[in-house]
């Protein structure tokens, strides 16, 4: 299914966007699971509780419409998977793509991501954290509004169990040069030049649909550094620079996006 998102999709069922197939198919509805986390706890989440097993818990942050999270819990059956994202339509198309898939282990829920992994996730708790494409928001009215700041690292670092992984990506050329900046100091961080193998037209919407108008992305990962005290990181959190940079749509430059277009980019 293509542009088409309200069809009643049969069993066997693969669905497309952008032209390229949402991983999984339709199962029959007995089949069916139920991946809405609809009510979260006072405090940290109990995944043992939550998934009814003991496994490693993948993140994604800002996941919107799911497809990163899909394509994980299908291939890693032995972990379980949190996607959240701020906004509700997007975790509907998420959890109905999930549940229809069987994915039992997949939650969804609606959170924002700094309160999420501040209230809702326990230190140490989680194998991996994802952000795909956060936004760059070019207005500068708004550049408070990034995601990716020196606390917001620290948060990720906190939650990740040791040697935990984080993941990072951008199609904003300037989004991408601060994170350059910012990530080796929590993480052991490398860059991903070209796709991920695990998803050669996109592991997200956005990728597929960045890559469909010719802009870069990049891509990156690290593992947790283990050896940062509390007062290291407070530090970090205290003196490293904030995304205050400028922004503009990539659709506006075309000729810098073109000699932008290096090796981490694709
Ligand atoms: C550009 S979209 C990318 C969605 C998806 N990760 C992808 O790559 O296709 C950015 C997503 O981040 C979500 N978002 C924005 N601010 C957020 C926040 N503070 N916490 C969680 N999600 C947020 C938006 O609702 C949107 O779904």
């Amino acid at each position: 299914m293509d542009g088409d998102e309200h069809r009643i999709l049969q069993p066997g069922e693969i669905e497309y966007e952008h032209g390229v197939a949402i991983p999984g198919v339709i199962k029959p509805p007995a089949e069916w699971a139920r991946t809405a986390l609809k009510h979260l706890p006072d405090g940290p989440l109990d995944f043992q509780a939550v998934f009814g097993r003991s496994a490693p818990v993948v993140v994604e942050l800002g996941c919107g419409n799911g497809r990163y999270t899909l394509m994980s819990a299908l291939a890693r059956p032995d972990h379980d998977h949190l996607g959240t994202d701020i906004l509700a339509a997007a975790i509907r198309y998420a959890t109905r793509r999930a549940n229809q898939r069987g994915l039992h282990n997949v939650r969804f829920a609606v959170k924002d991501a700094e309160t999420l992994l501040r209230r809702y996730v326990a230190p140490g708790s989680v194998a991996e954290v994802h952000v795909y494409h956060p936004q760059p928001y070019h207005d500068p009215r708004e550049a408070g509004r990034r995601l990716i700041t020196p606390r917001f690292l620290a948060d990720v670092h906190r939650a990740l169990r040791p040697g935990g992984l984080f993941v990072v990506q951008t199609d904003s050329a300037e989004y991408w040069a601060y994170m350059q900046r910012v990530m080796p100091a929590f993480f052991h961080f490398v860059e991903q030049h070209g796709p991920w193998p695990d998803a050669p037209e996109g592991r997200s919407r956005r990728e597929i649909v960045a890559r469909g108008r010719g802009m870069p992305v990049y891509r990156g990962s690290g593992t947790r550094r283990d050896e940062l005290t509390a007062e290291a990181i407070a530090a970090l959190v205290k003196e490293l620079p904030r995304p205050t940079f400028h922004t503009r749509p990539a659709g506006r430059r075309r000729s810098q996006v073109r000699r932008e277009d290096g090796p981490g980019s694709q």
